[in-house]
């Protein structure tokens, strides 16, 4: 880890605040930010007491702020009770807010729809009437697999609306993947659609449905919602399917919220760990709202006259907090786009920031760099074609942004007016942790600068010491914050293991990526220090890959890495040992095109390798542990220059050395 963070250590440009922005900020200067600092050390939990009774409306008001009589397990203004839907629709009624549009949604063939936060209310209720006509009550759990939509916010609030907790799987992921899921959160109602368009093509969801119930186990599931989003023939099972437009029928656009304690979760979401299970991360219902709010006038700089565009898919968790959740309960005008920035043409963002004055762009470095590589073979939808004035603020999100790319975004797209703000946080966090602050912190192109007020972060060594700055090591969370992960869905012993280790004694989140600050107090991070690979800034883990490969039946053995890639961060390598004879020519590229169009069937194409290599075995101590270690090497290309006399057999690493 050390000489890469040497490398960016060396990135000496810097940005500072530019005044007219400081002048204006939510968050203004550095004495401002210090004073919220300030307040949060002398007593953090009274911080953020204070700032929940200030930014969330509550149904019965919380006496006690943190409870930490069962740590790790922390509880967060328990006794209070309010509804996260009333926090995002209802307080807007009888406000200015209630006639301002919500969404702006703009389809993948460019058709748009607008509405209002009133017609959105009105929408919400609907829906969580026809649930509650349906039998669903509080503590339900709720799977939703449905498109970027209208439709898919909605869905989300009308759970909220009615403390039914739900869980949204990605449009991406397989069948396979849906059946883990919908068993282990117990779910008992499916909402989802007949296909979902991206990119001018028409992909099947219900029929995943189908496959997933096909492999037996969701007997519990009653009903399955389908948006008709094409209007494809999908098959209905009759008693047990009904579409959107059924479920609404006849039902008020009125819906009493349901009060819920603010510890009752809102969602469990799955993401990659480092075993093959996922883990489904359990949130609350206060403390996660009330970071949404912050960070979304902390970092985003929110004001009444924004237009905010984060491109995320509601199927991750960037996706619940700044598109379903942050935006909503703010008041804020905020776009749902159903596409793909590559499609009709790479010019895509770019038009659609220009036609809706966006004033907010929150976007992922793999789209970024994709999109650099676009405008040089594609100079008409570079983004200079394009009228970008209305832009004020750039943010970055979901895995370290390269400096070039830094440059890139603030130059092309920012016009080297805008701030950007890069963003450090994970699924557990619930919300943004470490990122500068627009009106407050001197940008470096890379460094995700500083802890946002009332959070600790740190870096320790394997030890849990601190280590002095310029030091690479752990990146940690010192203190309980209100957003953050309650448990692992039916896993409690796994939450514990895997945040809060006996090595450091569970006396810190432990965030699972590697970090470094440096002398001026700026974090770095450096990726993941666990089996977990970051693919376009999407998680997973490497156990879950190799998993799907061995379930196949030409396998014997998987191991799998990543290594560098321009566009998608790392790619996906992985290295396989049939049960034959080991493959070569045109007879390996067929079976790897089967594993890999396997691996897409099993998780989704998300986690298709991107190379796959054949060999006899693979190198192993002679404990039969494999050395992922010179895998890495093997698969970077790099010369393996470690001792390798402790293999049992040392030449099969020049058999994998040849690519597949
Ligand atoms: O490795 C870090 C990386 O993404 C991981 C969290 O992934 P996930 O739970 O899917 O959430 C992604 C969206 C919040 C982290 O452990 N990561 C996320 N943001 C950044 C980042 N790495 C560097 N810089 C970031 N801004």
């Amino acid at each position: 880890m050390s000489a890469q963070i040497e490398s960016v250590l060396q990135e000496e440009r810097i940005f500072p605040v530019p005044e007219a922005f400081a002048r204006q900020a939510n968050v203004s200067g550095m004495a401002q930010y210090e004073a919220l600092q300030a307040e949060a050390e002398k007593d953090n939990a009274g911080f953020w007491a204070r700032l929940a009774r200030e930014n969330l409306t509550w149904i019965k008001p919380f006496t006690r702020s943190l409870d930490e009589s069962n740590a790790p397990f922390y509880k967060w203004f328990e006794d209070g009770e309010l509804n996260v839907s009333a926090n995002c629709l209802d307080r807007h009624l009888g406000t200015p807010v209630e006639n301002e549009t919500a969404i702006i949604f703009e389809a993948d063939d460019g058709a748009i729809t607008r509405v209002t936060y009133r017609e959105l209310y009105e929408r919400v209720c609907r829906f969580a009437s026809g649930l509650k006509a349906l039998g669903y009550k509080k503590g339900d759990r709720a799977i939703i697999y449905l498109p970027m939509s209208i439709q898919g916010v909605v869905a989300m609030q009308a759970c909220a609306r009615l403390g039914i907790i739900h869980s949204v799987v990605f449009g991406g992921f397989s069948s396979k993947s849906l059946h883990e899921r919908i068993i282990d959160v117990g779910a008992t109602l499916v909402v989802t659609a007949d296909e979902q368009v991206r990119g001018g093509r028409n992909i099947p969801l219900k029929a995943a449905i189908d496959e997933a119930f096909a492999m037996g186990g969701c007997e519990a599931v009653r009903k399955v919602i389908v948006y008709q989003r094409t209007g494809a023939k999908v098959a209905m099972e009759s008693g047990r399917d009904i579409t959107w437009d059924q479920a609404i029928e006849g039902q008020p656009a009125e819906c009493a919220p349901e009060p819920v304690s603010a510890e009752h979760p809102l969602f469990v979401l799955y993401t990659s760990g480092s075993t093959g299970k996922p883990k489904g991360v359990q949130h609350s219902s206060g403390g996660f709202l009330l970071q949404a709010v912050m960070s979304m006038k902390w970092t985003f700089d929110l004001k009444p006259e924004d237009v905010f565009w984060c491109t995320a898919d509601i199927g991750w968790v960037t996706g619940h907090t700044y598109i379903t959740y942050g935006p909503l309960a703010c008041g804020a005008t905020e776009i749902v786009f159903e596409g793909i920035p590559t499609w009709p043409n790479s010019g895509r963002f770019w038009e659609m920031i220009a036609r809706h004055k966006v004033t907010i762009f929150y976007t992922a470095p793999t789209a970024i760099r994709s999109l650099v590589k676009a405008g040089e073979t594609s100079p008409d939808h570079h983004p200079r074609n394009y009228d970008l004035s209305s832009l004020r603020l750039l943010g970055s999100v979901g895995e370290p942004i390269n400096p070039e790319a830094w440059m890139w975004y603030y130059t092309n797209v920012g016009g080297e007016r805008c701030p950007i703000v890069d963003t450090w946080w994970q699924t557990e966090t619930g919300a943004h942790m470490i990122n500068p602050l627009p009106g407050v912190h001197a940008l470096k192109p890379g460094s995700c600068a500083m802890p946002l007020p009332g959070i600790e972060a740190t870096i320790v060594d394997e030890t849990g010491a601190e280590v002095e700055r310029g030091k690479g090591g752990f990146l940690v969370i010192k203190k309980p914050w209100p957003a953050m992960i309650r448990t692992i869905w039916n896993d409690p012993e796994r939450f514990k293991s895997s945040y809060y280790p006996a090595d450091f004694q569970g006396r810190y989140y432990v965030a699972g990526d590697g970090a470094s600050r440096d002398l001026d107090g700026y974090f770095w991070i450096m990726g993941r220090i666990d089996d977990v690979l970051n693919v376009s800034g999407h998680r997973l883990g490497t156990m879950e890959i190799e998993s799907a490969l061995v379930a196949h039946d030409l396998v014997a053995e998987a191991a799998v890495v990543g290594r560098p890639d321009d566009v998608t961060g790392e790619a996906i390598v992985a290295f396989v040992v049939l049960k034959g004879p080991r493959p070569s020519g045109a007879e390996a590229k067929e079976v790897a095109t089967t594993l890999r169009n396997w691996v897409g069937k099993e998780i989704g194409p998300i986690a298709k390798p991107k190379e796959i290599r054949f060999g006899e075995n693979l190198p192993k101590t002679r404990s039969g542990k494999i050395m992922r270690r010179l895998l890495r090497n093997v698969a970077k290309g790099e010369e393996v220059t470690q001792d390798v006399s402790t293999l049992e057999n040392p030449a099969i690493l020049d058999q994998l050395k040849e690519a597949s």
